[in-house]
């Protein structure tokens, strides 16, 4: 039992309450962070004259040698300790002796945890934003080559109209294009340096937090050092991103393994990607999308903890607050995990185009197309509708596509059908016309890409 407290008590903490109040187990991991922020802390204290230089230098070298020893793994973060603040400070003492001592100067664990987590955070940020800008660049790599490659674009999972693979991938595209922005927004809303806030009100000492917000890379000092320590917001507005990302590669999983189905054959992952059953040889299954697709519920579940967790606790630092640890350190480890692992199976997955273009054929997905050719040759629309119905009709009975009925066959339902029928209704007509903004058609998405291009070769 290491702990930084115990001069007003009388008796020893008794163990079961000291492995519960403990979080070195999950905390341990924030040794980097803490180290930073006391290195910071300490070049302001001795520019404010609070320390000598002398102590600096040697607080300095004592943190400095136990970040190398933690990192080549010569010193190990045992729970011996309550907390990584009293891991990092009791090495510190034992190392440097009474100059360790001082390091807590005017701060508190309060305000230091509250640092600590925002630079994970904050670094956490970075890299899921790196990780999600890794599966834009496969995106738009299988848009780039499949501008004519036709499928049916469905509603209630129903065939409706024709689009193309590039459109169809385009739609994640610009999703998670707003995952990377709406981290973009988090990391500036939370780039504000909590170290100075104390234990809830300020020091008596004369910090510079201007300073240490400088030395740690912050756009500046929190302004309110009762918010500073108990403020979590970023914590929950991270979690709240990454489930988000969880839920469009839940969503985009979920259509791989339709697609990788033995009835749709729209796509076949990759034997690397794939695992096999013990029991039924012929089995190759789609399971990193499907973890993928089940993992999202307990990044929703770090979310739902840290918001229930945070809901009845009043200014300034509760204890609960130790509970924004392990939810969020799960989380990020599972969408760190998750976006390159979905990354590679979707670079290495092959598309079967003209399982992609049979299917949308033999869909009706031209139905509507149908219509609309009536309707530009003088029938009006509710009975041109009613016309290609009951051409639809007719292919179910008879087991084709509309493009396979003869000029007769159309003919007997409507006198306003000519031979240039089939061009109007072929696949590539169908999406080429389609040529709003932000539509299939091949001139549409050849200006999205031009777009998309400029905003992957950004720094953002
Ligand atoms: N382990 C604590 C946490 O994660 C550190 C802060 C402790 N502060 C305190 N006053 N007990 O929140």
């Amino acid at each position: 039992m290491a702990q930084l407290w115990g001069g007003r008590f009388t008796k020893a903490t008794d163990q079961m309450v000291y492995d519960f109040n403990a979080s070195i187990s999950f905390d341990k991991r924030l040794y980097r962070q803490d180290i930073a922020g006391s290195l910071a802390h300490v070049k302001m204290l001795a520019k404010q004259g609070i320390l000598t230089e002398k102590e600096r230098d040697q607080i300095i070298a004592g943190l400095e040698g136990i970040l190398a020893d933690v990192e080549n793994g010569t010193l190990a973060i045992t729970s011996e300790y309550e907390d990584i603040h009293s891991f990092v400070e009791a090495n510190l003492t034992e190392r440097i002796g009474e100059a360790g001592k001082k390091l807590h100067t005017g701060r508190s664990r309060n305000d230091q945890v509250a640092l600590d987590m925002r630079m994970y955070v904050r670094d956490a940020v970075k890299e899921t934003d790196r990780l999600v800008k890794e599966l834009l660049k496969v995106l738009y790599r299988i848009m780039e080559e499949n501008l004519d490659t036709f499928m049916p674009g469905f509603t209630h999972l129903q065939k409706a109209q024709p689009v193309t693979l590039a459109h169809h991938i385009g739609a994640y595209f610009e999703m998670f294009k707003r995952d990377r922005s709406r981290l973009a927004d988090i990391y500036k809303r939370m780039n504000y340096c909590p170290l100075g806030a104390g234990a809830l009100a300020g020091t008596t000492y004369p910090l510079d937090r201007d300073y240490t917000a400088e030395l740690l890379g912050f756009d500046g000092p929190t302004m309110n050092s009762m918010d500073s320590v108990s403020d979590r917001d970023y914590v929950i507005e991270y979690l709240s991103a990454l489930s988000t990302i969880m839920m469009h590669l839940s969503r985009f999983s979920e259509e791989i393994i339709i697609w990788n189905s033995n009835e749709y054959r729209f796509v076949e992952i990759d034997d690397a990607y794939s695992t096999g059953s013990s029991i039924m040889p012929q089995k190759k299954n789609p399971d990193i999308a499907e973890l993928v697709r089940g993992k999202t519920g307990r990044v929703y579940a770090s979310l739902m903890g840290i918001l229930t967790t945070m809901k009845g606790i009043p200014l300034a630092y509760n204890k609960d607050m130790q509970e924004d640890k392990e939810g969020t350190f799960d989380a990020i480890d599972t969408v760190n995990a998750c976006l390159p692992l979905f990354t590679g199976m979707l670079d290495t997955m092959k598309f079967n185009k003209d399982v992609m273009e049979a299917s949308a054929k033999n869909g009706f997905t031209n139905a509507t197309d149908v219509a609309d050719y009536l309707v530009s040759h003088g029938v009006p629309f509710r009975d041109a509708h009613g016309i290609s119905g009951r051409l639809v009709l007719r292919c179910i009975a008879e087991n084709k596509a509309l493009d396979d009925l003869s000029l007769a066959e159309f003919r007997e339902e409507s006198e306003a059908f000519e031979e240039d029928i089939y061009e109007a209704i072929s696949m590539k007509t169908c999406v080429e016309k389609r040529l709003t903004k932000g539509a299939p058609g091949e001139a549409a998405m050849r200006e999205a890409l031009e777009i998309y291009k400029k905003y992957l070769e950004s720094d953002h």
